[in-house]
């Protein structure tokens, strides 16, 4: 090539080059000196092109960063570097990064376009800088749960755009800034909605001017601080809040009387302050929910009229001098709490009969003598320490019990699955590497924390935001519902991956920047934060250590040198094992000759069928003969050279079973031959092929009779028959068998029916021989299907015959409901449960296809047998051979009696069109598909 053409190539090519890298020259400077000098910023940090390859967290607009969001991700640095330098950054979220040590530098004033500034839950220091008063665009700014000192800068007040003010949680201290002739300060915010500027120790009065008629304010949270003086009038005119937090300072004075302006205020906080003069009258707050004033200095007083406001769900009042009766009518429907120990309350205590079921009261230490009980709900009252308590009349009102306060919420109903170390059962029954942490509310508006619709509203709201974030979030599970010392309502969050088993950092940044950045409307909630507890699981987290990546570079070459020496000692054991194959089928068995595996399999009737054969009586393996598949490979219809019409479960290649499970399942299966069993007719294993041939069955699985496309309708007499026939099966397994059998994977996908609708159990691939020790059972791996699966087997991992009577109680239910026993996260076991407790409850679960229940003859007893074969405890479930001569008694009351039935086990012949009214019509139901699932079998 001409030498100039080469040159100009270049050129060209490197212009392409400069176009390609979108990136502000300046912008990728600070971040890349970002990334010489932070600890464990994403792997994927990588190129000279942030924006235009998409570094995680970070968004740009005309090549310019516009967006930092490293919410989570466990980044560390003691300097926040040049981030001040991307001058058009409009959105920073540092959130929960414990390991951000840095200052807020005065060059922050820079980012002149910020529009939400979020670091809550790092470890952030110093003052806030004066010059934060220069970012005139920001509309969000949560400075909370960090370690800031200092005052709260006055400038905070020039940040007219404001709307979100948190300096919660940090060390502040000095007075709550307003403006005067020379300087702004928090009363020129009146855009604001929130003012969180709850635990520090900022002290002086709460300036009147503070607060005035034309601001949004909705939330004042100033709670934990030290603040003092009186709660200034101007308070009232703020029409807009929804929730006052004044508590624990050493606020003194009287309460001002046109608080009770504020129409639309649910929840006022005054409890723990020096407040003095009359009880506060709220009457005309009607929207007012949770009232808190306990621990203050109000004159004596009755109780107030405003305690039967019907809004009204919690009343706080410990200490505070209330005298006299308690009028019946403060307990209304809606009232969940009411807590008035330490007063003077006297006279009879009358709670009437329209309190709710969810009621708590809470008057230890007062005066009272009587009490008029209206039996109605199991009533939360303690009334310890009262002249009534003495007499020991209502005594059981009389002992201190601890508040009704429940540390679990329902979570999910899965079946108990043991996830391993760091994987968590999601409410889907999944396992997966959840995202956790605690929300904290300031505030809430109830009391009641078992009651789910709180907790459904919560996690439905947020997965609402999570799904319009287009987050692959798949559940939530929340849980520990606490009451903190600052009265945060707080709850455990974990968040569930939806497309992986784990979140990436972008994920996991986007979920705590939704909570935190709180654009979602939440009812029953106060205003929230969200700190997380480091997430575990992020991909490509490799060590910096050195000596990790040399043992694993000399590692992987020692695996390398491995399977390269496998791959030669396969390559001259296959030659070895076809030269031998000609003469002897069973030569080509196993890869070890010395070990267990490589002995030819016993074999009782079972032959062995070659490639070719089975290649031939397939058409090939031709895609019209399939008639299933699963994890394992596919089935094939095909007709032996004998005649026979058979199933051939082909292993596809890549799950192939080691030698020695194949070998089992071949002996195994070869030495059964019961009517409800499936046999096998033969196998093969030759050309790395793994295929074991059955006798055909006609008519598919149960599962897909019960539930699928090949669905058929089956009356209440015939699924008694076919539970009879797989129970006479697993019975034969248990105690005819020599060895016996634990099937260890009965499922309705594992019952087959034939044309007659004889019930045969398939697949014995993770079955366990019971041996001859005499105690009964096997230790052993957990193997099974979810759903299915004995509890006490996955608890203790000791194998019983007991374990199939527990998956044979699952399929009884499946039988009964037509329902899988695991769906949407619900377990049909305990479904049935509770639909037994209720009335009537048991036929709202039935398979409406089954008709009208009374006519079911048995149902009663057949649901029992069932439930004892759920039991917990395997000593507890019948043995096989019980539940089939349980089934018989059923059926005799199922068919009226009829005697003249029979159903032993020898009757293959016609036993009357009752079993099967399709008679030979149903001859030919090849269009079925009979898939042997055996996907579980890891
Ligand atoms: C960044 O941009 C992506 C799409 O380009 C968007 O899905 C994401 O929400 C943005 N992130 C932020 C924090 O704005
Ligand atoms: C940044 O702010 C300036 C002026 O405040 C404005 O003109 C410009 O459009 C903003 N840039 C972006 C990307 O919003
Ligand atoms: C607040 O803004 C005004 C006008 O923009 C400016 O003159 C003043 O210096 C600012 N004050 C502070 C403390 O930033
Ligand atoms: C105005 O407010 C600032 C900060 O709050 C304070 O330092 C200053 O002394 C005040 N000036 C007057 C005249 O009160
Ligand atoms: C209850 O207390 C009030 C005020 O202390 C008193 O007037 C009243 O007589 C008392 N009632 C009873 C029944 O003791
Ligand atoms: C997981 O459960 C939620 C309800 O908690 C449901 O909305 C969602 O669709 C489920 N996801 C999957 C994959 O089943």
């Amino acid at each position: 090539m001409d030498p100039r053409i080469r040159l100009r190539l270049m050129i060209i090519c490197s212009q392409i080059m400069i176009i390609a890298a979108v990136t502000n020259p300046n912008d990728l400077a600070v971040l890349n000196a970002l990334k010489s000098s932070w600890k464990n910023l994403p792997p994927r940090w990588k190129g000279s092109d942030p924006c235009g390859s998409k570094w995680e967290g970070i968004n740009c607009t005309n090549s310019r960063v516009t967006t930092l969001v490293l919410a989570g991700t466990g980044v560390r640095t003691n300097d926040i570097g040049d981030i001040p330098s991307l001058s058009m950054l409009q959105y920073l979220d540092l959130s929960n990064n414990k390991g951000i040590r840095a200052t807020l530098p005065p060059s922050i004033q820079n980012l002149k376009n910020l529009t939400t500034l979020i670091l809550v839950g790092c470890s952030f220091r110093g003052p806030i800088p004066d010059s934060i008063g220069s970012l005139k665009q920001l509309v969000f700014l949560g400075l909370n749960n960090n370690s800031f000192i200092g005052t709260i800068p006055p400038s905070i007040g020039n940040l007219t755009n404001i709307s979100w003010l948190d300096l919660s949680d940090n060390q502040l201290s000095g007075p709550i800034p307003v403006s005067n002739a020379t300087s702004p300060g928090l009363d020129k915010l009146v855009k604001a909605k929130h003012f969180h500027l709850a635990n520090n120790r900022l002290s002086g009065p709460i300036q009147s001017q503070l607060f005035h008629s034309n601001m949004s304010l909705i939330h004042v949270i100033v709670n934990n601080n030290q603040l003092s003086g009186t709660i200034p009038s101007s308070i009232g005119t703020v029409k807009t809040l929804e929730v006052v937090r004044l508590d624990s300072n050493s606020l003194s004075g009287t309460v001002p009387q046109n608080l009770s302006n504020l129409q639309t205020l649910s929840e006022l906080y005054l409890s723990n302050n020096n407040l003095s003069g009359p009880v506060p009258n709220l009457l005309g707050m009607n929207s007012l929910f949770y009232v808190e004033m306990s621990n203050n200095s109000f004159d004596k007083s009755d109780i107030p009229t405003w305690f039967t406001l019907l809004s009204m769900n919690t009343i706080l009042m410990e200490k505070t001098q209330l005298q006299g009766e308690i009028p019946s009518d403060v307990f209304h429907p809606q009232l969940e709490s009411l807590v008035l120990s330490n007063n003077n309350i006297n006279g009879t205590l009358d709670i009437g009969d329209r309190y709710s079921s969810d009621l708590i009261v809470d008057l230890r230490n007062n005066s009272i003598t009587n009490f008029l009980e209206y039996p109605r709900f199991n009533l939360s009252l303690n009334i310890d320490n009262n002249p009534i308590c003495e007499g020991g009349s209502t005594g059981r009102y009389c002992t201190a019990r601890k508040p009704n306060i429940p540390t679990t919420l329902p979570s999910n109903s899965c079946p108990p699955v043991n996830c391993g170390s760091a994987k968590v059962l999601s409410p889907n029954c999944t396992c997966t590497n959840p995202y956790t942490g605690t929300i904290y509310f300031f505030s809430h508006s109830f009391s009641n924390l078992d009651n789910t619709t709180y907790i459904t509203t919560l996690r439905d709201t947020l997965m609402s935001a999570f799904r319009s974030g287009q987050l692959p979030v798949d559940s939530i599970s929340i849980s520990n519902a606490t009451l903190d010392e600052y009265k945060y309502l707080q709850y455990r969050l974990h968040i569930f991956p939806s497309s992986q088993d784990y979140f990436d950092r972008s994920s996991v940044s986007s979920i705590g920047t939704v909570i935190n950045r709180q654009l979602f409307s939440l009812p029953f909630y106060g205003p929230l934060f969200f700190l997380d507890e480091s997430y575990c699981c992020f991909p490509g987290n490799k060590s910096s250590n050195h000596g990790v990546v040399i043992g694993s570079v000399v590692g992987g070459f020692v695996v390398l040198l491995l399977i390269a020496s496998a791959i030669t000692f396969g390559i001259y054991q296959k030659r070895q094992a076809t030269k031998a194959k000609q003469n002897n089928p069973f030569a080509s068995w196993g890869l070890d000759n010395d070990n267990d595996a490589g002995g030819a399999p016993q074999l009782k009737g079972a032959r062995w069928c070659s490639y070719e054969e089975l290649k031939r009586c397939t058409n090939n393996f031709s895609e019209d003969n399939i008639i299933g598949s699963g994890g394992y490979g596919k089935v094939y219809k095909g007709t032996l050279d004998t005649g026979h019409v058979v199933a051939i479960k082909r292993a596809q290649q890549g799950s192939l079973q080691g030698a020695q499970e194949f070998k089992t399942e071949i002996e195994l299966l070869s030495r059964i031959h019961h009517k409800n069993v499936v046999s096998l007719v033969g196998f093969c294993y030759e050309q790395g092929e793994q295929m074991l041939v059955y006798e055909y069955i006609s008519n598919g699985t149960l599962k897909d009779n019960l539930s699928g496309d090949g669905r058929m309708r089956m009356d209440w007499v015939k699924r008694l028959k076919i539970a009879l026939d797989s129970a006479k099966g697993v019975t034969y397994l248990h105690e005819l068998a020599n060895p016996p059998i634990i099937h260890r994977d009965i499922k309705s996908n594992n019952i087959l029916l034939d044309a007659y609708f004889t019930a045969k159990v398939a697949d014995f691939g993770i079955s366990k021989l019971l041996g001859d020790e005499s105690k009964g059972y096997v230790s052993t791996q957990v193997k099974g299907t979810l759903g299915y699966m004995d509890p006490e087997y996955f608890m203790t991992q000791q194998l019983t015959e007991k374990s199939d009577v527990y998956s044979f109680g699952v399929v009884l239910l499946e039988l009964l409901t037509a329902k899988s026993p695991i769906k949407n996260g619900k377990y049909i076991v305990r479904e049935v449960q509770d639909a037994i407790g209720k009335s009537n409850g048991l036929y709202t679960i039935l398979d409406p296809s089954l008709g009208s229940f009374q006519t079911l003859g048995g149902l009663t007893k057949f649901v029992d047998l069932a439930m004892s074969c759920l039991q917990d405890s395997g000593v507890d479930r019948p043995k096989m051979g019980e539940v089939v001569r349980e089934i018989e008694t059923i059926i005799d009351l199922a068919v009226g009696g009829d005697s003249s039935l029979t159903f032993s086990s020898q009757n293959t012949g016609k036993v009357g069109d009752l079993y099967h009214p399709y008679g030979d019509s149903v001859s030919d139901a090849s269009s079925l598909s009979m898939p042997f699932e055996t996907e579980l079998r890891r």
